[in-house]
């Protein structure tokens, strides 16, 4: 194949490089198009064909439903690595060695703690504020405490808010939760592992022993590696692009939060569990739902099917649908909202409308069930994805300031008025 792409406009013809990544995809490079052709663009709404930048951490095949992380599969590593050790290769290249791992670890441990005062923000908020709403603004909060590690561009000070963030995201998470519960704020303790500590800081009751259950703290290590990055997505691109300004760490995984939290990105696990409760209040037809879905007129889409870039199915949903019969049979848990999850995707896969489109289930199918099992609340749910979401979203942002990309300013086509004259507010 030749190595350049050409374009034909009108009379003229231009070439353009192409760029080939080490997997063999393919881009044409269109930085200069605009300069040579005197203005023109590329429009390409919701960026489907459009690749932002050229990134060596996560490689994804939608259509042979491959994920890795740094080269590693991501079967791999949920089976074999935990939650830090992944966080660590997204963020710093390759899996750590014991030495490297035991440090990086210490470091997160002696970072965990947060102001007092983030607790004052946090009483400020009403008990019924949306989680993600609250985690967000938490997180930004971060930001006016820890004023020094907001414009950092070298390797020691990012690896310093890496391990502060790090340290003390798992208690925003926790706080986020007891709030919303009505539960004493706590601290974790440095004595558990990370995910440990997570549930510690999510499930230990004033008047009871905390109670360590390993099946659970698996499925969770597992469940967080599975989303801890998914290369350009919605709240990874809105890192990056903020990130991009030069705003700091914390600020740019605030914007990254609130992206997240809508139903057609991460917010899409609590209106999986949503759906499946209002179905199971509806009887159980699942046949009804999926009318519903497939028709044009009806706004209802059957949440947690489709992805933009899977054409086949989601590697991270086989994981996780084996994590959640597990979790449920292990903690003896008979839940009808499974029966019915296993029936809409029973059908949908046999179905021409979710084939033809090739609509599979996605990370989020299944990932609320093991979540309700494990205690979580409904709203919790994209809070958990943040958590996960949190190394892939620092190693993206760390890449994108250490390769000193240029701030992302997309152009556009304008399409309204032409110039016209003001109009006096009395005569209009
Ligand atoms: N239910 C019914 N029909 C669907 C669904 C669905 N879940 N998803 C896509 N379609 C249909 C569309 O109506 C469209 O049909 P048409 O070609 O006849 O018009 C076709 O499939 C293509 O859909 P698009 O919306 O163009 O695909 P896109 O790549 O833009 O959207 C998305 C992907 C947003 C994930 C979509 O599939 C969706 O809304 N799914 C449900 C929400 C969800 O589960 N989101 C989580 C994604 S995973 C993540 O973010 C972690």
């Amino acid at each position: 194949m030749s190595n350049k792409a050409k374009l034909i406009i009108g009379d003229n013809s231009y070439e353009f490089p192409l760029i080939k990544g080490t997997e063999n995809e393919v881009a044409i490079n269109v930085k200069t198009l605009r300069g040579a052709t005197n203005g023109v663009i590329t429009i390409d709404p919701g960026y489907k064909n459009t690749g932002s930048c050229e990134s060596a951490i996560t490689f994804l095949d939608g259509e042979k439903g491959i994920l890795r992380y740094r080269g590693y599969s991501i079967e791999e590593l949920a089976n074999k690595a935990d939650f830090l050790e992944v966080s660590y290769a997204l963020i710093f290249g390759d899996l750590p060695n014991n030495e490297q791992l035991a440090k990086f670890k210490e470091d997160i441990k002696e970072n965990s703690l947060v102001d007092d005062d983030v607790r004052k923000i946090l009483e400020a908020f009403p008990k019924n504020a949306h989680p993600m709403g609250v985690l967000s603004s938490l997180t930004s909060a971060l930001t006016a405490f820890n004023p020094a590690f907001v414009n950092i561009s070298s390797e020691e000070d990012m690896y310093n808010a890496v391990v502060r963030i790090l340290g003390k995201f798992p208690i925003l998470v926790g706080w986020t939760m007891r709030k919303k519960k009505g539960l004493h704020l706590n601290y974790g303790s440095k004595s558990l592992s990370y995910v440990e500590n997570l549930m510690y800081l999510m499930f230990k009751h004033p008047n009871e022993d905390f109670q360590m259950n390993p099946i659970i703290k698996r499925a969770l290590d597992k469940l967080l590696i599975l989303h801890a990055d998914h290369e350009q997505n919605c709240s990874t691109s809105t890192v990056r692009i903020v990130g991009s300004s030069h705003a700091g760490l914390f600020a740019s995984l605030s914007a990254g939060i609130s992206a997240l939290w809508g139903p057609l990105h991460g917010g899409a696990n609590q209106a999986v569990l949503e759906m499946l409760e209002a179905i199971k209040a509806d009887g159980g037809d699942t046949k009804k739902y999926m009318a519903k879905a497939k028709d044009k007129n009806d706004p209802f889409r059957l949440m947690g099917f489709g992805h933009r870039v899977y054409k086949n199915f989601d590697p991270r949903a086989k994981i996780i649908k084996a994590a959640a019969d597990e979790v449920l049979n292990d903690l003896g848990i008979d839940d009808p909202i499974l029966e019915i999850a296993r029936g809409l995707e029973k059908e949908a896969l046999n179905d021409p409308y979710f084939v033809d489109r090739k609509l599979y289930p996605n990370v989020d199918f299944y990932s609320g069930i093991i979540y309700r099992a494990m205690g979580i609340p409904v709203e919790m749910f994209t809070v958990m994805f943040a958590l996960g979401r949190l190394p892939g979203w620092i190693a993206q942002w760390k890449e994108m300031r250490l390769k000193n990309e240029p701030i992302g300013r997309p152009r556009q086509i304008y399409t309204g008025e032409n110039l016209r004259p003001f109009t006096e507010l009395e005569n209009r």
